[in-house]
């Protein structure tokens, strides 16, 4: 069976962007291949967080993971703090990694630029990520299309590390979904959805109740040609919107400028509010019954171990090719 491994950063909670261009994948994938999903707590870190609540941005996720539809018996779902390897292995990593592949990274830039503090973390962010995918030997990474770099990177990484010691690790696959790959911004279309964003009215959260999506969609930036199409580049706003609503019934872009010609902007925000409200109340309802189970601890301490299984492993693998420390009995 083929390995699919991805990450979701714990950094408030996921996005309708997060939700189509990853989740969705995920939950697509995990009854053909083995799949293993992180929560990247140390990710998060890379900007500071409040302590308190991280840890609930973490629970939080990890129930979220699951009421998308994840089935706990057919996935790993484990915390990247709990398995020590992401850590050792990101060293490694940064080891082969050279400064000037790492400030070309457009996430680095875009979070670096202007800033007066930055911190190291964010320049080494990738080579952690490379270490996440690497050390589960994985063979398909599905993300959202703002990862592409970064996974090309892994790639680079990988293909160093064998030639200059021995083939360890595997060199992964992309693999993004077939439309909303980047969500944009309901305030700027042009930017795209980030859980980060501090405008609220900017992002569509999964947690998000029926009025605070609805009065987000509403307060949507369109443009004022006032007709219905798809053109990403000179109505961007409205293309978005028309990707959100057709990547959340699964159906084509077509489909949906058909369903709402003729109609007014008005009209065409409410039915895409309509569609999200729909689509995320099943959700928000199994959530609520996770983030009080005691099943999720026994489920993270079960993804842990068997997270930690292969990750040693191949920590140990990696670390024999280079000489670090003393050969051990095979
Ligand atoms: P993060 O937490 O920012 O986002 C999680 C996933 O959501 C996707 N995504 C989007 N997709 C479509 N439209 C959007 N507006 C949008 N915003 C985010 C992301 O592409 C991602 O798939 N560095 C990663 C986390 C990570 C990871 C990994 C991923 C760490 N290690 C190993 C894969 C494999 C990140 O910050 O994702």
């Amino acid at each position: 069976m083929k390995r699919i491994f991805s990450g979701v950063q714990p950094t408030g909670t996921v996005t309708i962007g997060n939700y189509i261009g990853a989740f969705r994948q995920f939950v697509e994938l995990q009854h053909e291949y083995d799949c293993i999903f992180c929560i990247v707590d140390q990710h998060a870190i890379t900007v500071q967080q409040d302590p308190q609540e991280l840890r609930e941005n973490i629970r939080s996720l990890a129930a979220l993971y699951l009421a998308v539809g994840l089935d706990p018996k057919k996935v790993t779902l484990f915390i990247q703090s709990e398995v020590p390897a992401h850590a050792q292995a990101a060293w490694i990593m940064q080891c082969i990694s050279s400064i000037g592949e790492l400030e070309r990274m457009t996430q680095f830039k875009d979070k670096s630029t202007g800033k007066e503090a930055v911190s190291a973390s964010l320049l080494t962010y990738p080579p952690l990520m490379a270490a996440d995918i690497l050390l589960y030997q994985t063979d398909i990474v599905p993300v959202g299309d703002d990862q592409k770099q970064h996974i090309e990177l892994t790639r680079d990484l990988a293909e160093r590390f064998n030639k200059r010691y021995k083939n360890v690790v595997k060199l992964p696959e992309i693999q993004l979904p077939k439309h909303g790959a980047r969500i944009k911004s309901l305030q700027d279309p042009t930017k795209k959805m980030s859980k980060s964003d501090e405008n609220q009215k900017a992002t569509i959260r999964l947690l998000d109740t029926p009025k605070q999506i609805e009065k987000k969609i509403k307060s949507a930036v369109t443009d004022s040609e006032g007709f219905v199409a798809y053109d990403p580049e000179n109505k961007p706003g409205v293309s978005n919107l028309l990707a959100i609503e057709a990547s959340l019934r699964g159906v084509s872009i077509d489909e949906v400028v058909k369903k709402y010609e003729g109609s007014q902007y008005g009209a065409f925000k409410q039915g895409v509010a309509d569609v999200v409200i729909s689509h995320l109340a099943p959700i928000q309802q199994r959530y609520e019954e996770l983030i009080v189970s005691e099943e999720l601890d026994l489920l993270l301490d079960q993804g842990a171990e068997k997270a930690n299984a292969i990750a040693s492993q191949t920590l140990s693998q990696m670390e024999d090719a280079m000489g670090l420390g003393r050969k051990r009995a095979k």
